[in-house]
């Protein structure tokens, strides 16, 4: 659990990860309209942290945004922008505080890396949606194979639970080292 960290840093979270060219929310958002274009349901937002993948949804759709993170901290940033219909403070690898089967789309951005959430949580955050509904996420490419991620996704594909619409690979940090994120959109059957 990283909640305490991001205690410290909520405060600085924005102006950092702005001078470090972070761009997951922004592919997230991008991924998710290009599967769903005309998405008119409630988005979920995993991991929202300060709010800036909604922030970006928002400049392109008009829908609901509800955001669920470990950081209260986190939380309390993202709730004086007032963009999130509801907030809510849970771990997102365990069963979510949120009715199954209720949204039309799912974002989670910079969340499914080191030292953070591994795979187990695309369970809880797929059984948010409804049939049809849109999950789309980065994934550091480095935990991509040791955090589980192809497994389980090849695991879902083959169970006939999700088709697999994009991945891609992007750079995570455009002013830092070339490393690369998975921008990964899935649809749920
Ligand atoms: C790198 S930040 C990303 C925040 C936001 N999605 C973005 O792209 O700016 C990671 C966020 O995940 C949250 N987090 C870490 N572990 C979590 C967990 N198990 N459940 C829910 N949130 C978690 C942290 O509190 C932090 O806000």
């Amino acid at each position: 659990m990283v909640a305490p960290a991001y205690w410290m840093f909520a405060g600085i979270y924005d102006r950092v990860v702005e001078r470090l060219g972070y761009r997951d929310p922004e592919f997230a958002v991008e991924a998710l309209l290009a599967a769903a274009p005309s998405i008119d349901g409630p988005v979920l937002d995993l991991g929202c942290g300060t709010g800036l993948a909604a922030e970006r949804l928002l400049a392109h759709v008009d829908v609901p945004v509800d955001g669920i993170d470990a950081s209260a901290r986190m939380l309390n940033v993202a709730r004086r922008k007032g963009r999130y219909r509801h907030l809510f403070h849970a771990d997102i690898a365990l069963p979510l505080p949120v009715a199954p089967g209720t949204y039309a789309g799912a974002i989670c951005s910079g969340l499914f890396t080191h030292a953070h959430v591994g795979a187990e949580a695309l369970h809880p955050s797929l059984d948010a949606l409804a049939p049809g509904g849109v999950f789309a996420f980065t994934v550091y490419a480095p935990v991509w194979r040791s955090g589980g991620f192809e497994t389980a996704l090849r695991g879902l594909r083959a169970e006939g639970r999700i088709s697999v619409v994009s991945t891609v690979e992007r750079r995570h940090f455009s002013r830092l080292a070339p490393q690369k994120v998975q921008v990964v959109a899935v649809r749920v059957n």
